[in-house]
């Protein structure tokens, strides 16, 4: 009897587990809104910052850090972080050759932050990466003269290990780079208009409507959000009056990957990647973008039509479990496209659009490797302010191996510099990273290999930071730092 109550009850906890890792798994249903939304607003376009210019032609900026309050869900209020405004933070631009100087001030309470200048070539003290905290009250003021091709690149607080949650507070905008000279090539460029910037970024809200920073109980990559906001803007519109239009796209998410497409699989142009211009515009139907990668596409509308842009279920490389975890099932509706009835007539894309700068690799170049493993450490290490990772030699070539040795999604993102992956998951990379890069997705148990180049700015006592960019990882200590030395 005794033997068989046992039995009894070790079946009924077999069973009660059972449910319970089954109801997890259900609890986290695919998340979708295709289909579901009314693409009621109209998208709000982040204003272009206005520099003030002196007489040797210096470029200044203005960031007022603040806390504000805004409309996210209709009736609703949600308290959010931004520069110059409640949420989100003006979109910046200058051209190869400015000298910028920015002076960005913290007014956010009490909490201590950075801003750094994702994707820009910089010393490493103007960088704005964990080392340069700006306290409440403070201004920082880094100016640096830009020096790398067309690109859009972006900016995001990055104070260690508070990134994910600040970032997700809503301070992000995007920092757009001309380049008078190579911007020859006839592409849409009027901002806002047939050239418009897309902030991608999902969030949680809570009934009534308060920004939710909880996590799911298995969370591998952090918080997912199913609400997302394109701009800052929920179930958004946009009309456009061109033939053809230059999107920007940038996921700020924290964790969320998108495979951006459109709903009726249209083809559109790939013509940018992270770090500029592609050598010749790449013909697709999907861009996939993990955390802090940018893509500018080009696609075509005819008069009056209307076409959702969508993100499509991710190709993580995962295994189901992993990938259930890290949003693989998620797909949305991102932004309806209303075309006008009369549209514009707009000259096709030219054949070519830049002389891609090589980056040569010479013989004898080093070669470093990086192994991204758990949630929070590379090569064993786990992020140290203190301790520098690896010194360069400025004036190198050198060839940066990233191994994922995980189950688990991650990225890889230097700071200061651009690369091109020379290999990708063992062949050659794929087209949509044929151009610049400087954030790449590497899939669970692959590796990728970076060639890039340190042509200046030495600094032996402050770092530059390298490190997986989806942002819980980030925190949790998957960065390291180097330095570029004579
Ligand atoms: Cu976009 Cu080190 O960051
Ligand atoms: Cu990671």
């Amino acid at each position: 009897m005794r033997v068989l109550k046992i039995a009894a009850l070790l079946t009924g906890i077999a069973v009660a587990a059972l449910l319970a890792a089954g109801a997890v798994i259900y609890t986290r249903a695919d998340t979708s809104t295709v289909g579901k939304l009314e693409f009621a607003n109209e998208l709000a376009i982040p204003p272009l910052a206005e520099p003030r210019v002196d007489g040797a032609g210096r470029k200044a900026f203005d960031l007022d850090l603040q806390e504000g309050e805004v409309e996210l869900l209709p009736g609703k209020k949600t308290r959010t972080w931004g520069a110059n405004g409640p949420h989100l933070a003006p979109t910046l631009r200058a051209a190869r050759g400015d000298e910028v100087r920015l002076r960005v001030t913290n007014g956010l309470g009490r909490e201590t932050t950075t801003i750094h200048w994702h994707g820009m070539h910089l010393p490493a003290v103007a960088d704005g990466g964990p080392h340069q905290t700006i306290r409440p009250g403070e201004t920082w003021a880094p100016a640096w003269t830009i020096d790398q091709p067309a690109a859009t690149l972006w900016y995001h607080p990055h104070p260690h290990p508070e990134t994910e949650d600040q970032v997700y507070r809503g301070l992000a905008g995007m920092f757009i780079l001309d380049d008078p000279e190579a911007d020859a090539a006839a592409l849409p460029h009027d901002y806002g208009v047939d050239d418009v910037p897309l902030m991608i970024q999902d969030k949680k809200l809570t009934g009534d409507g308060a920004l939710d920073f909880s996590k799911g109980l298995i969370a591998p990559t952090g918080r997912l959000g199913d609400e997302i906001l394109v701009n800052g803007t929920h179930d958004p519109h946009l009309e456009v009056r061109d033939e053809r239009v230059r999107l920007r796209l940038l996921n700020a998410s924290g964790a969320r990957i998108y495979d951006i497409g459109f709903a009726d699989d249209r083809k559109f142009d790939l013509i940018a990647t992270d770090g500029g211009l592609l050598a010749a515009p790449q013909r697709m139907d999907r861009i996939q973008l993990s955390p802090g990668e940018r893509a500018e596409i080009v696609a075509e509308f005819e008069p009056g039509e209307r076409v959702v842009l969508r993100s499509f279920e991710p190709d993580l490389g995962t295994n189901f479990w992993d990938g259930r975890f890290s949003g693989a099932d998620d797909s949305f509706d991102l932004l309806e496209i209303r075309a006008a009835r009369d549209l514009a007539p707009v000259a096709p894309l030219p054949e070519r659009l830049v002389d891609q700068e090589p980056i040569g690799l010479e013989e004898g170049s080093e070669v470093r490797r990086f192994e991204l493993s758990g949630q929070g450490s590379i090569n064993g290490r786990s992020m140290d302010m203190e301790r520098i990772d690896e010194v360069v030699r400025v004036g190198t070539t050198e060839v940066w191996e990233v191994r994922n040795r995980s189950g688990t999604p991650h990225s890889f993102h230097p700071h200061d510099v651009r690369f091109r992956v020379v290999e990708y998951a063992g062949g050659p990379p794929p087209a949509h990273l044929e151009g610049l890069k400087d954030t790449v997705y590497v899939p669970p148990n692959e590796s990728v290999r970076l060639v890039t180049e340190f042509s200046d700015y030495t600094d032996r006592e402050h770092p530059y930071m390298f490190h997986c960019h989806v942002l819980q990882h980030e925190d949790r200590g998957m960065m390291g730092q180097y330095t570029v030395v004579e």
